[in-house]
Formats: structure tokens, sequence, C-alpha cells
């Protein structure tokens, strides 16, 4: 199942995003959220602190400058974008994907 949410600016997407991702791990499914905000502030509202989040901002952050290169698979995007959030489930931040070729994950 793949869950988006959007919405006008401070109308709870966030806070949403984060009660939906710990409840659907708690109830023991794989939960992957994934924070593709421009002001990305999930791993905040999941509990994982300041310095985690922050961290993981600045990684997305660092190839939307072309410091970093952009993952080559989903799989290497959940490892090195992402972390290990409470309640078992994984948060990554990301950005857009640029440039899709067909068969893009
Ligand atoms: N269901 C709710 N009832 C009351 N207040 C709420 C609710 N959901 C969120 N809030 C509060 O509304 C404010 C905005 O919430 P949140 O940050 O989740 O919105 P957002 O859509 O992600 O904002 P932004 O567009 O800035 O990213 C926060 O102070 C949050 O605590
Ligand atoms: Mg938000």
């Amino acid at each position: 199942m793949k869950i988006a949410v959007v919405g006008k600016g401070g109308s709870g997407k966030t806070t949403t995003s984060a009660v939906l991702a710990r409840t659907m791990a708690r109830r023991g499914r794989a939960t992957l959220a994934l924070d593709c905000d421009s002001n990305p502030n999930l791993g905040i509202s999941l509990g994982l602190g300041e310095e985690v989040t922050e961290r993981l901002v600045a990684l997305r952050d660092a190839v939307d400058t072309g410091e970093e290169d952009h993952a080559s698979s989903p799989d290497e995007l959940v490892r090195r974008f992402g972390v290990d959030a409470p309640d078992g489930l994984r948060l990554a931040v990301v950005t857009a994907i640029q440039n899709p070729q067909p068969g893009c994950p």
C-alpha cells in the first residue's frame, strides 16, 4: 500500500504522516516513510530528534547541489538516505527523480 499525504501549508501533512507511519508500523506492517517536502521535518514528528533529522536533510540537499549522487536503486535510496525510526519503521528524506527513464522505480 502506498499513501501520499498532500495539502496546503500548515494543514497538518507532517503530523498526519507521522501518526499514519507509526500506527502502521506498530500494527506490524513494514513501513517506509519518505519525506520529500521542501521543508522536511517528518523526522522530528516521528521522534527522531533534530540532529538525526538535520543530517538526513543535509544529505538530501547535497544531492540537489550535485555534491552527492542520486541513488541508483530503491534499495540504495532507502539505505543511504534513510534511518531506522521508532516503532520499527524507516524514514528516508528524498528529492525528486530527475530525468526519469522508462522503467524508473
Ligand atoms: N489534527 C490536528 N488538530 C490540531 N492541530 C493540528 C492537527 N494536525 C496538526 N496540527 C498542528 O498544526 C500545525 C501544522 O501542522 P503540520 O506541521 O503537521 O502541518 P504541515 O501541513 O506539515 O505544515 P507545512 O506546510 O509547514 O509543512 C502544527 O502546530 C501541528 O501541531
Ligand atoms: Mg510539514
